[in-house]
């Protein structure tokens, strides 16, 4: 994020805060484009997810959000919680910008089990917030060190948050121009909170006994993966090897500009961490070495995702979300009293394949609860295209293709249209070994000529087959390539639903091996 409003904004926004009061889901959500089955605020602006954090049955998603305008503007935390991360629930806003430090941009939240900070009492942990502060007063006076991080706590299950007295616990003594979003974890290895930021073009790491008190313990980044754009809303993990007992950290780390297709991405490290550094694996080092970079989602839609603080140990997933836009043109997108949406929340594992370490995303299981009668898609030949026969504007849909039969492999894959002749095509070339999503003729592009974009992600289908997994709401598809070792997330504005479907094949001896058709529900 680049643009910073005027003093005026944040004038606007005091007024707005006041007036902003709890609303739950229940309002329309039937604007044109309005997501269906993904998180977008009832009104507003909203941008990066923050603070995610599991507690008491609930999945808490707080996010960048200016209750004043459909466009970027003082930041606060907007709220919403979820029981099964399909549904949710709006709360009022968790945090408002102050006069003495300024605006909440991004940042974490984490159970403090232990008490360790002394917020909570005996039995009752209180729930701990991690952000950067951003003061324009600082900013627009030339200064760099405008931008430090503070806390809150809410001991009423996130309800209410008390900012610290003591912020910032991290002041910008180095005046460090970008300093933000602190992602934080209790590290059980080096027994203390750790936390990574980043810092303009790399990523600093800290640790703390107690959350207040907190001592830089490492640098990591400035000579790898892609640079070009300033570094945004790190996070540092632990994930299991599939199938095996090795276990392994890893980096996100989002990049804007400098994304494989254009403007905003989210790129990912896997490597090794001993409660001070954070090292690359070797193995890893050639994939993110000379400004290459490995990304979480090759399409335009996915940044500044993180995951989900105390996940249950019985549970044992990392659950992900991401921001469903791009900083190119985020802010002219042409939705009505909201601008913006989350991503599906997906399940992250890591595999060890032939070329290395490589970060895996699947759409988390509880989708499922969206799903309505299943329709077969029959196995067999495709000649040109095969229509599948009931129009639905939202779908999921599981589909292996085959093209051993082909004597030239040439583009596959599916098609969103309506009548007016609007697209997207998401498709695989075996040639160029790519999967594409082409939202060139999707409809509504005259708002920003950063929009229409045919993107590519790098993948390499084994055994001339391949399986895609796709997502389609109003205004979003999301597709996962096999077990989602390639996943595209993009936005589109049709004038009217994309709610027709085919299948297309350039070149005959092409087949569906299976496939399935689930018209989805609505959460709003
Ligand atoms: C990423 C970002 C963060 C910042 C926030 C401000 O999209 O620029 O770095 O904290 O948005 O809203």
């Amino acid at each position: 994020m680049k643009l910073y409003p005027s003093l005026l904004l944040l004038a606007l926004a005091s007024l707005a805060c006041t007036a902003s009061r709890h609303s739950s889901a229940g309002s329309r959500y039937t604007e044109p484009h309005r997501p269906q089955f993904h998180f977008s605020p009832e009104q507003h602006w909203m941008n990066d997810p923050n603070g995610m954090v599991y507690y008491d049955g609930e999945y808490h998603l707080f996010y960048q959000y200016y209750p004043g305008a459909t466009v970027w503007g003082p930041m606060h935390w907007g709220h919403a919680v979820s029981t099964d991360l399909v549904h949710w629930t709006h709360l009022p806003v968790a945090l408002y910008p102050d006069d003495n430090l300024g605006m909440i941009f991004s940042g974490s939240a984490v159970v403090d089990w232990n008490n360790t900070s002394g917020f909570g009492s005996a039995g009752k942990p209180p729930l701990v917030a991690i952000f950067t502060q951003h003061l324009m007063a600082g900013e627009k006076a030339g200064r760099h060190d405008f931008q430090t991080q503070g806390i809150a706590y809410s001991t009423d299950r996130g309800r209410t948050w008390t900012k610290y007295a003591g912020n910032p616990v991290i002041p910008n003594t180095k005046a460090i121009h970008d300093f933000r979003d602190p992602k934080m974890f209790w590290d059980k290895g080096s027994r203390q909170w750790v936390m990574v930021m980043a810092a303009g073009d790399h990523v600093m790491i800290w640790g703390s006994p107690d959350l207040k008190h907190w001592t830089h313990l490492s640098d990591f980044g400035r000579e790898w993966g892609a640079h070009g754009g300033v570094w945004e809303c790190p996070d540092l993990f632990r994930l299991p090897v599939e199938g095996s007992t090795e276990q392994k950290w890893v980096l996100l780390l989002s990049i804007n500009p400098g994304a494989p297709n254009g403007g905003s991405g989210t790129q990912y490290f896997v490597g090794d961490f001993d409660g001070k550094t954070f090292v690359p694996d070797p193995s890893f080092v050639p994939s993110i070495a000379k400004g290459k970079g490995l990304w979480i989602d090759y399409g335009r839609d996915n940044y500044a995702g993180v995951t989900w603080s105390d996940i249950p140990e019985q549970d044992g997933r990392r659950l992900f979300l991401g921001w469903m836009g791009n900083w190119d043109y985020a802010q002219v997108v042409p939705t009505g009293v909201w601008r913006s949406a989350m991503t599906l929340p997906r399940s992250l594992s890591l595999r060890r394949s032939g070329e290395g370490y490589r970060l895996l995303s699947a759409p988390v299981r509880e989708l499922q609860r969206l799903r309505q009668k299943a329709q077969t898609i029959p196995a067999g030949p495709i000649k040109g295209t095969l229509p599948l026969d009931t129009p639905a504007p939202l779908r999921e849909i599981d589909l292996t293709l085959d093209w051993n039969g082909a004597a030239q492999a040439a583009p596959l894959g599916l098609e969103l249209f309506n009548a007016k002749g609007e697209r997207v095509l998401l498709g695989y070339d075996p040639v160029a070994q790519e999967l594409f999503m082409d939202r060139t003729q999707s409809g509504n592009l005259d708002f920003s000529p950063k929009f229409s974009s045919k993107d590519r992600a790098p993948y390499r289908a084994t055994g001339k087959r391949l399986r895609l997994h796709v997502f389609i709401d109003l205004a979003s598809v999301e597709v996962f390539a096999d077990d989602g070792g390639a996943v595209m997330t993009g936005i589109f504005f049709p004038t009217e639903n994309l709610s027709g479907l085919r299948i297309f094949s350039e070149s005959d001896g092409v087949q569906v091996v299976s496939g399935t058709d689930w018209p989805l529900k609505k959460i709003w």
